[in-house]
């Protein structure tokens, strides 16, 4: 039988950066915090991007097919609280945030961070609570230096 306790433990000790995840539908533009993302592939470029299903990030993402990935730096704990409540209870999450619209994917990315990558969805896997998103990095940029936020030194979880 499978220990639950152990499970949660040891499951939460897989390192996590945190992201925003910027997403649009039509007109329609938000984002939220992310953390269960990693590069799959060298060529093409892909990357996972595990998103739940009863976000509202996640229908958006189904009906685009395209996200774009803000990297927060260490010291950008802030942003990311600012993010991981549902749209549908805070409202617009982007207001008070400098963003702009990716230019591959129209995704909002957030100008205070280290860098971004826009993707496209090629394919997606429907298991469990979250989809994983496979998504080929169609554009990229740095905005400048800097270590990443892990989810580690946050003091929250999210995992097991
Ligand atoms: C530390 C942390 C990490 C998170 N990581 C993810 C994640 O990897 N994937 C995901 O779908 N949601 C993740 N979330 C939850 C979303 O941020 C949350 O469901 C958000 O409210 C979705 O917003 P939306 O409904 O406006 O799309 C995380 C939350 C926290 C606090």
């Amino acid at each position: 039988m499978l220990d639950e306790k152990a499970k949660k433990t040891i499951l939460r000790k897989i390192p996590h950066g945190l992201y925003i995840c910027g997403v649009k539908d039509g007109e329609e533009i938000n984002g939220f915090t992310a953390s269960w993302v990693m590069q799959t592939s060298f060529q093409p470029p892909l990357i996972i991007n595990c998103v739940r299903q009863d976000s509202g990030s996640h229908e958006m993402i189904k009906n685009s097919g395209v996200f774009a990935l803000s990297f927060l730096d260490s010291e950008q704990k802030d942003v990311a609280a600012q993010f991981f409540k549902p749209q549908r209870r805070v409202g617009n999450k982007l207001a008070d945030v400098e963003f702009y619209s990716g230019e591959e994917t129209g995704c909002p990315i957030i100008k205070d961070t280290l860098g971004y990558v826009e993707c496209q969805v090629v394919e997606s896997v429907m298991k469990g609570d979250h989809t994983i998103f496979v998504a080929e990095v169609i554009g990229a940029g740095v905005h400048r230096e800097g270590s990443a936020l892990l989810l580690e030194t946050t003091g929250w979880q999210y995992g097991g």
